[in-house]
């Protein structure tokens, strides 16, 4: 039996990705037409043996999160629970305080993902990997190839190529490692609480020899709580026969901004060809005609007449008056753009020469201007008829009532 667990952080991340995570958290904002975790979800749902998925975060359940557990529940008819930190606890803190609900049911060995990347998850090579190269002692990670310079923002792993063993393993290093990245999918076997409960008893003991008496205890437990998988664990057992690198040549991508998110639903889109054509517009007899690459489009959003729309996430509820014109932008929950007004943004795709090339999660500045990206509307903004906004990003509610270049609107 397998099982699978999220880890979906919490509220103080995704910064990125403002003002669009104000309305929802990150985790359940829609990439291709879908919260970004049914993507996950899917892909585990897949696994005949898969028997539990386990969200593992931070948030304050809310409405929102509950809606969503519910109806994935009945979708991929799979047992999809949320387990809450208390408090951050880190990559590996937080599997290790749920480790009793992780291993009831006795799983041989269990998923553990990053719910910020977007990915063709080969989880069944995933599990035949594990089969042919290790024991139950044995974890496997998965990594693809990334350019010298952009692989410094990855966990870097250096392999025997032979037998596919981590040798090395350093977290976003400062000097090039190795171009092949962590892509923050892994598959443990129950063992892995082994070596996070020695790092814990360390952390404790740390913790008894610095600290004074008086020191408040549950201050000193929480922070021995907080476990990072990548420096604390991984790079501990590289290089001990322990852990694996299976590489994927498919499509895989971090959703950090929001501009990786328009770039995600590209991937995903592709893939719907195969997976899920019925999730694609179809042009109908009668309805209306609908060309060009990469949009996706919420419930309830009226599109006008002669409107354009490409390489852009509409969501619901919004209302794209006539002739307006969309390009690489987000247009958020409820807004208007009226007739003749044209919203666009400059796309952060990756360099198509480059094979290897991965997203760059942009700053939001450089030399003191706002670097060109994607435009955001917030949710609720009104854009009037016939102005442009260009690069820029509007905070929610706001009536606008002139164009903008470059500009963050508050
Ligand atoms: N539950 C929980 N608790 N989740 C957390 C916590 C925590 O305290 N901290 C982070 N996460 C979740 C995030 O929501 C995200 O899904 C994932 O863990 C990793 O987030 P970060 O810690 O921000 O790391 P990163 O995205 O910069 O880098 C990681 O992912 C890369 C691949 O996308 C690392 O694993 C890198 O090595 C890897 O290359
Ligand atoms: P493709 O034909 O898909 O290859 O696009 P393109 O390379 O010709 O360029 P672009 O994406 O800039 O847009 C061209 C199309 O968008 C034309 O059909 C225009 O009529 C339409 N378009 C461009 N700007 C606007 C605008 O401000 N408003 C509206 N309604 N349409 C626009």
């Amino acid at each position: 039996m397998l099982k699978a667990v999220i880890l979906i952080g919490g509220p103080q991340k995704g910064t990125r990705f403002r003002p669009l995570s104000f309305e929802v958290p990150k985790p359940l904002f829609p990439v291709a037409g879908v919260p970004m975790l049914q993507h996950h979800i899917e892909a585990c749902s897949k696994l005949p043996n898969m028997k539990e998925i386990l969200l593992i975060g931070f948030y304050q359940p809310n409405e929102e999160l509950n809606r969503f557990l519910s109806c994935t529940q009945q979708d991929y008819k799979i047992s999809v629970r949320y387990l809450q930190e208390y408090a951050a606890l880190g990559t590996g803190g937080g599997i290790y305080h749920f480790r009793d609900q992780i291993l009831s049911g006795s799983p041989e060995a269990f998923f553990v993902m990053n719910a910020d990347v977007c990915s063709e998850f080969p989880l069944p090579e995933m599990v035949d990997f594990q089969k042919e190269h290790g024991d139950a002692y044995s974890f496997v990670i998965l990594g693809t190839t990334a350019n010298r310079k952009q692989s410094l923002n990855y966990g870097c792993i250096v392999e025997n190529e032979q037998t596919d063993e981590v040798l090395h393993y350093v977290e976003k290093p400062s000097t090039f490692v190795s171009d092949i990245i962590n892509c923050g999918i892994y598959l443990f076997t129950p063992e892995i609480f082994q070596h996070i409960g020695a790092v814990f008893q360390k952390n404790q003991q740390d913790m008894l020899l610095y600290y004074d008496e008086g020191e408040e205890q549950s201050n000193g437990w929480h922070r021995a709580e907080v476990i990072r998988l990548e420096q604390d664990i991984f790079t501990a057992l590289a290089g001990q026969g322990k852990l694996y690198v299976y590489k994927t040549d498919r499509f895989w991508s971090q959703i950090k901004s929001a501009g990786s998110a328009i770039y995600a639903s590209r991937l995903y889109l592709n893939q719907y060809h195969q997976t899920h054509p019925e999730r694609l517009a179809t042009n109908r007899e009668g309805g209306p005609k609908t060309r060009g690459p990469n949009v996706s489009i919420g419930t309830g959003v009226t599109i006008g007449a002669g409107v354009r729309v490409r390489e852009s996430i509409i969501l619901h509820g919004a209302t794209l008056q006539d002739h307006s014109c969309v390009l690489n932008s987000i247009v958020g929950w409820g807004s208007t753009i009226g007739k003749w007004a044209r919203v666009e943004g400059t796309p952060s795709d990756p360099n198509p020469n480059d094979p290897y090339a991965k997203i760059d999660s942009e700053t939001l500045f450089r030399d003191g201007k706002l670097t060109p990206s994607i435009t955001i509307l917030g949710c609720n903004v009104n854009i009037p008829s016939e102005v442009i906004i260009l690069n820029s990003i509007v905070l929610p509610h706001k009536d606008l009532n002139r164009s903008f270049k470059n500009q963050i609107i508050l």
